[in-house]
């Protein structure tokens, strides 16, 4: 009886909070899950040259594979001396949509090296933020100079960024049938541009395919994972993309387990007793949208909750003042882009990596990707979750200080997939991991699951602690199995 009154009192109260919450304008604005501010635009006055389209130079028999590695090629004495290329694939001919990529090759042993593909999240932000903030190779430090990285994952591994979904970062379509609806869209348009980077970088020693990504490519990285694994079952083995897992770092996959902030918010002395109780009221709701599928109530739940990019903001702002959920230590924004919006923005980048002048997107105020994608914010992708860990390595890392996907929010869902292992992960020992003696974090393994925690990481974890999560991936794309 007591339960039972327990339950009716969680119904009534989402009935409640969801009414409360309906009368809402909508929230589709501008930042999501990306602490990144607008792009400014930026004319340096150099004549930022043609887009490379590579598909139709790649589909013509009578150029080789090494004139349009050629083509590609970034030149230019800014990059320092670091190979690398890029331009267009297109991915979807009926709408004219194409994915901007740039590749660094590995810098040790290139043709066994892993290849590893890197995937933004936002949805709408490009990936190219985590090529010069997070694990690239070179760091934007001036307007228009770079420097070396000492931990780039190109160190050992054959390292691409692609910008995802199309609309994002360089990636456009010409027709708004391009843009992706869900993950399935998502899936299929990065599957077609890595079979074509397959077929233009010949990568036929490499050790394996990995893909890694962070926050919103808590969706995208195992939508290509798992549409990869569908349409490669029927195919022989030398025509198989050799996928050997994935890694999503702080990722949002499935958001009725994940939206539970109030308890954490709670336990760092965030809230009291009486914002507990607010949160917990409109978690209960949120996961009430969810479950009846009205994933427009559910995501204004979410906004209301935390995001607050409405006028009326967040509970989460409006109890603690925290302008920044990206780690706990930080109560406001960090600027971190505006030199390297200026940097992609200018000529002669956009000319050396082949882009002319087609237009930049990066989480801007009119958030094509994510209106597209609306219906799929607050979706799931937890089942393919459960299937992929069947056959292939999966990585989950935290950076301990996150929000917005705190590590016990993707522990909470974790906890509910099944796979080989599920019982063994809820009782597995945690142990401790150093990196040549400091204190890095906590690993948990059990089946293909690797649950690692980043010790004093924010949300950008490679940002934060760049050699710890650099030797994070080097172990797991070298010596998993
Ligand atoms: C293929 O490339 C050759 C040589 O550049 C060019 O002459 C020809 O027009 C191209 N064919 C197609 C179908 O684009
Ligand atoms: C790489 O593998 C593909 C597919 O098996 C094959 O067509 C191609 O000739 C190979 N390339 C090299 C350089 O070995
Ligand atoms: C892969 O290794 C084989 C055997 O060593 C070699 O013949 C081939 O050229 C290599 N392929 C590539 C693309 O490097
Ligand atoms: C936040 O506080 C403001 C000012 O009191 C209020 O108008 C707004 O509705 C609050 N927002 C939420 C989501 O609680």
């Amino acid at each position: 009886m007591e339960l039972l009154n327990h339950c009716l009192f969680v119904i009534i109260t989402a009935v409640v909070c969801a009414a409360e919450y309906e009368k809402r304008e909508s929230p589709f604005r501008r930042s999501f899950i990306n602490p990144y501010p607008q792009f400014s635009s930026h004319n340096d006055g150099i004549d930022p040259g043609e887009p490379l389209f590579l598909t139709p130079l790649l589909n013509n028999e009578s150029i080789s594979r090494q004139e349009v590695r050629d083509m590609a090629r970034v030149k230019g004495p800014q990059f320092l001396g670091v190979e690398s290329y890029s331009g267009y694939l297109t991915v979807d001919e009926a709408y004219d949509s194409n994915m901007f990529f740039w590749y660094f090759p590995a810098e040790q042993d290139p043709e066994h090296a892993p290849v590893l593909l890197w995937l933004q999240g936002g949805p709408g932000a490009s990936s190219l933020i985590g090529l010069f903030m997070e694990n690239g190779p070179l760091r934007v430090i001036a307007q228009n100079k770079l420097q070396r990285t000492k931990y780039g994952w190109s160190r050992t591994h054959n390292l691409i960024y692609i910008d995802n979904p199309v609309g994002t970062g360089f990636s456009f379509t010409c027709h708004a049938e391009g843009y992706a609806r869900n993950e399935c869209d998502v899936g299929r348009n990065l599957h077609e541009a890595v079979i074509q980077l397959y077929k233009l970088f010949a990568w036929n020693n490499s050790s394996g395919f990995w893909i890694a990504g962070e926050s919103y490519a808590g969706k995208y990285v195992p939508a290509l994972a798992y549409h990869m694994h569908n349409t490669q079952s029927g195919l022989e083995d030398h025509d198989r993309i050799p996928l050997k897992g994935v890694a999503i770092g702080n990722g949002l996959s499935d958001p009725l387990h994940q939206l539970k902030y109030g308890d954490y918010l709670y336990q760092l002395g965030l809230i009291d007793e009486n914002g507990l109780e607010k949160f917990h009221c409109a978690e209960a709701a949120g996961r009430a949208c969810i479950r009846q599928q009205d994933m427009d109530c559910a995501f204004e739940i979410f906004d209301s909750l935390i995001l607050g990019d409405l006028p009326s903001g967040s509970l989460f702002k409006n109890l603690t003042g925290y302008q920044w959920y990206y780690n706990y230590l930080q109560a406001y924004d960090e600027d971190y882009v505006s030199k390297l919006g200026n940097f992609l923005q200018s000529g002669a980048t956009r000319r050396a990596i082949h882009v002319g002048n087609k237009p930049f997107h990066d989480m801007d105020k009119e958030n094509q990707v994510k209106m597209f994608l609306k219906e799929d914010l607050m979706d799931s992708v937890a089942p393919w979750m459960e299937e992929l860990l069947k056959y292939y390595t999966v990585c989950v890392y935290s950076g301990q200080l996150d929000i917005i996907v705190a590590y016990p929010l993707v522990r909470n869902y974790l906890k509910t997939l099944k796979f080989p292992g599920s019982d063994r992960y809820k009782t597995a020992p945690r142990k401790i991991w150093r990196v040549d003696g400091e204190l890095a974090g906590y690993v948990k393994q059990a089946g293909n699951l690797v649950e690692i925690l980043i010790r004093n990481a924010g949300h950008m974890a490679p940002l934060d602690q760049p050699k710890w999560v650099y030797e994070m991936i080097n172990h797991l794309t070298h010596y998993t199995r």
